[in-house]
C-alpha cells in the first residue's frame, strides 16, 4: 500500500456510494477495474475493501492464480460468510441451505477435495453448465441469507484474467441471477485489459452487469501528489524541475514513480531534492526495473514467445498488427497464432481492437531494446 494513493479519489467516491446502496440492501452493479501491470489495480481494490469493511459489509479477497482453483476459493469465502452469520444464535437456522449448496459445489468441482477419480459419465454430468448451476445456487442461497441478516457481501477478485472460461461464465451467471433476485451481493474485480473482452465473450449481458473502469497512469497533477506527499511525511521536498523530470521519466506510472522516488530518497541526504539529483539516479532506476519488474515478465517467456516479443518490438510502433509480427518472423499468421494465444494467457500481451496487439507491461519495449539477446536476434534476422 503506498503512503498516499494518488489520483483515485473519484473512483473511491463512486464506489463508496455503491457500498452505501449495498448497505441499504439494494442490489447494485458490480465493478471491474482493468489496466496494465503496475498501474495500481490491487492497491485500489485493497483500499476499497477497507472502506467496505468499515461500512460493515462482509468482504473477502480472492487472488486468482494461473494454476489454482477458483471454485475452492469462492467456496471458502462463502463458508466464511456463513461462519460470521451463524455467530448470532437467531440466524443459525439460515445457514443450512447455503451450506448444502457449498457442499454440492465443493464435492463436484474442487479437485483438492475430490479423493475419488470421476468416471466419464460423472465428468459429463459435471460439465460447465453444472458448474454454473452449482455456483448460482451458492450465490442465491448466501444472497438470501445476506438479505435476511442484513449483512451485504462484497467479493474482491484480483487477476481475473487467470480465470478459466467455464469459471468466469459461471461467476457472471451466478451474479446475474443474484442481482435479479435483489440480493445484496457484489463483486469488485481487477485484471489486465483483456478482461473486458473475456467478460463480454462469456456472456453478452455482462456489459450491463458490470461497471467497467479502465485505470491508467497518473496525470501530471496526480503524479505530483504521488511524488510529493509521501516525501513530505519525512520532511523532504522536491524542486518543481525535479518533479517534472520524475513525471516525464516514469510517464506517470505509479509503480515507476514509487521505484524512482525510493532510489532518489535512498541516495540523497538533502531535504530538498533537485533535478540533478534525480538525473544521477536514473541509471540505477532503469537497472532496478530491468532486474525486477521487466525481468520477471520476460523470464516467463519460452523461446518462441521471446521471438514473438522481439518481432513486436521490431514493428517500431505499438500496438502492432499480427501480420507485421508474422512478417518480422518470416512466418505465416496462422503458424504464430499458438504463440500469440500463449502470450495472452501468460498475461504478457493483450489484443486491442481488430488483430492488434500490445504489451501489458508499460515501457516493455524499451526494456527489450536494451537486451543483448534482442540485438543479436535483429542481426540474425537481417541475414
Ligand atoms: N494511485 C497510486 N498512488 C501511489 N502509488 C501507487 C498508486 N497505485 C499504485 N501505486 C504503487 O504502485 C505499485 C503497483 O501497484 P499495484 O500492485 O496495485 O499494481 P497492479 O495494477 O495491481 O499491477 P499488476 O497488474 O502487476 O498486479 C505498488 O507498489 C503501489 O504501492
Ligand atoms: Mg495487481
Amino acid at each position: 500500500m503506498p503512503v498516499y494513493l494518488a489520483g483515485r479519489d473519484e473512483d473511491i467516491e463512486n464506489i463508496s456510494e455503491i457500498f452505501e446502496a449495498l448497505n441499504m440492501n439494494i442490489p447494485v452493479q458490480s465493478v471491474i477495474f482493468s489496466g496494465l501491470r503496475g498501474v495500481g489495480k490491487t492497491v485500489l481494490i485493497n483500499k476499497l475493501q477497507k472502506i467496505a469493511e468499515d461500512k460493515n459489509i462482509f468482504c473477502r479477497h480472492i487472488e486468482v492464480e494461473e494454476r489454482n482453483d477458483f471454485v475452492s476459493q469462492i467456496a471458502t469465502c462463502a463458508q466464511a460468510f456463513l461462519r460470521k452469520v451463524s455467530a448470532k444464535e437467531k440466524f443459525k437456522h439460515l445457514i443450512q441451505k447455503p451450506l448444502d449448496a457449498i457442499k454440492a459445489l465443493v464435492v463436484s468441482f474442487d479437485p483438492g477435495e475430490n479423493t475419488f477419480s470421476l468416471s466419464l459419465l460423472e465428468k459429463e454430468l459435471y460439465s460447465s453448465n453444472n458448474l454454473t448451476q452449482s455456483l448460482t445456487e451458492v450465490f442465491i442461497t448466501i444472497g438470501e441469507t445476506a438479505q435476511k441478516t442484513e449483512t451485504p457481501i462484497c467479493f474482491f477478485i484480483d487477476e481475473i484474467q487467470y480465470m478459466k472460461s467455464g469459471e468466469l461464465g459461471a461467476l457472471i451467471a451466478a451474479l446475474h441471477r443474484t442481482n435479479q433476485l435483489g440480493y445484496p451481493v457484489m463483486v469488485i474485480g481487477a485484471g489486465l485489459p483483456k478482461i473486458y473482452k473475456m467478460l463480454s465473450d462469456e456472456k453478452s449481458y455482462s456489459e450491463r452487469l458490470f461497471l467497467y473502469k479502465e485505470i491508467g497512469s497518473l496525470t501530471e497533477e496526480q503524479s505530483k501528489t504521488a511524488i510529493e506527499i509521501p516525501a513530505g511525511k519525512f520532511g523532504v521536498s522536491y524542486t518543481e524541475e525535479a518533479v517534472k523530470r520524475i513525471t516525464a521519466v516514469t510517464k506517470g506510472y505509479p509503480f515507476f514513480i514509487q521505484q524512482l522516488c525510493q532510489i532518489v530518497y535512498q541516495n540523497t541526504g538533502e531535504k530538498k531534492i533537485t533535478e540533478t539529483q534525480v538525473e544521477a539516479c536514473l541509471e540505477e532506476f532503469f537497472e532496478s526495473l530491468d532486474r525486477g519488474f521487466f525481468k520477471v515478465r520476460y523470464e516467463r517467456c519460452a523461446d518462441s514467445d521471446k521471438k514473438f516479443v522481439f518481432a513486436m518490438v521490431k514493428c517500431g510502433e505499438l500496438p502492432c498488427t499480427i501480420s507485421n509480427i508474422a512478417l518480422n518472423l518470416h512466418k505465416s499468421v496462422t503458424s504464430i497464432s499458438t504463440t500469440r494465444a500463449q502470450l495472452i494467457n501468460k498475461g504478457i500481451i493483450y489484443p486491442i481492437r481488430y488483430k492488434e496487439l500490445d504489451f501489458t507491461v508499460p515501457e516493455f519495449s524499451g526494456y527489450i531494446q536494451r537486451l543483448e539477446e534482442y540485438r543479436e536476434w535483429c542481426k540474425e534476422s537481417k541475414r
